[in-house]
């Protein structure tokens, strides 16, 4: 098998029912209810190999949760090709099932008033795994997520980088082949961010798994991924390499810093670009490779309270590369 996804011309519509507002609207919908199609996926294709880990970008309501729920079964295509592991995703055949795993960082499967060890144990019985092997990956994952000594604990008593990491765990326990992660650091701190991209980077290593992962978070793609797929509006964009994406349109950095007196401030323009400048804060723009030195410089020559590096936000770069593509 030279392509673990595959994805041709997929098309996917959803019929909605509008509704005008007030009673008058919730009656007329009653009785003559107007519908209305949403064109969610309009043509989209690309395939990926096993092992590889791809980044799958775009604006708010471009189509990627879509495809990833198509991709697991969850959504019948309206046209087009798909398959994953060489199944019929839709027929959802127990085969395929158990070398998949879709995880959605704003939803979860983790039982609320149960300790997580109880849907691993329900898990178990769904994906019919061997006991050896269960208690194996249990111990394995709980290790590598750090999350051991919290089995125990009702989900709702977790915080929630506790109970990402606890997903993780109920997603991955029956070691699916193919990872479609979607949105998975979303709402994390900083370190329980890092703590989950350190984890799928080792996860897509050691298993040679396949990992199709979408993102607002620049940290996630700069970390996870080499190609990134860039969907818009239901169509594909960019397919390529991120590194080239980062390089034209991520020249700079950002830093902000909050500054506890105004000494020296006229001379922040020589740190770098003034984006913003008022008092006590200030936004800069450096270039990449010189972010460390200027924030360095920044520090040892005015009044820093506090100070972040930050990179260029995905939609921007998305913005900037593609402003001037022709409309078709
Ligand atoms: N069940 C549904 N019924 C009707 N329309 C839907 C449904 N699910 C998605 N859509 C529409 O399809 C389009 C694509 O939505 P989708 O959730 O795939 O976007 P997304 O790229 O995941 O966005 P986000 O970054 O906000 O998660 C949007 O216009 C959305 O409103
Ligand atoms: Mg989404």
């Amino acid at each position: 098998m030279d392509r673990a996804i595959i994805v041709d011309g997929l098309v996917k519509d959803f019929e909605v029912t509008e509704r005008e507002p007030g009673l008058t609207g919730a009656f007329k919908s009653l009785i003559s209810p107007k519908k209305k199609i949403v064109n969610a996926l309009k043509g989209v294709s690309f395939s990926i190999q096993p092992g590889e880990l791809v980044g799958f970008i775009g604006p708010n309501g471009a189509g990627k949760t879509t495809t990833l729920k198509t991709l697991s079964g969850l959504l019948y295509p309206t046209a087009g090709f798909v398959e994953v592991l060489e199944f019929d995703p839709w027929k959802r055949n127990p085969e395929f099932l158990k070398q998949i795993s879709l995880v959605m960082g704003q939803k979860n499967q983790l039982w609320w008033d149960l300790p997580a060890i109880e849907t691993f144990e329900l898990n178990r019985a769904i994906y019919d795994i061997p006991t050896r092997s269960y208690n194996e990956n249990l111990k394995e994952l709980t290790e590598l997520l750090d999350v051991e000594k919290l089995l125990n604990t009702p989900v709702r008593k977790l915080s929630l980088g506790q109970r990402m990491r606890m997903e993780l765990v109920a997603a991955l326990i029956h070691k699916p082949k193919v990872l479609f992660l979607d949105e998975p650091t979303i709402g994390l701190d900083i370190i329980a961010q890092q703590k989950v991209r350190d984890f799928i980077y080792d996860y897509n290593r050691k298993y040679n798994a396949t990992v199709l992962l979408t993102s607002h978070n620049m940290g996630d793609l700069i970390n996870l991924a080499r190609r990134v797929i860039i969907i818009n509006d239901g169509k594909i964009l960019y397919d390529g390499a991120f590194e080239d994406l980062i390089m034209q349109y991520a020249k700079e950095k950002i830093i902000k810093a909050t500054l506890s007196n105004e000494n020296n401030i006229s001379n922040l323009e020589k740190i770098g670009k003034i984006k913003k400048l008022s008092f006590p804060e200030v936004v800069l723009s450096v270039p990449r490779s010189a972010a460390a030195v200027a924030a360095s410089e920044l520090l040892q020559n005015f009044p820093v309270d506090d100070l972040t590096i930050e990179e260029i936000p995905i939609e921007e770069i998305i913005r900037k590369a593609f402003k001037s593509e022709p409309k078709k």
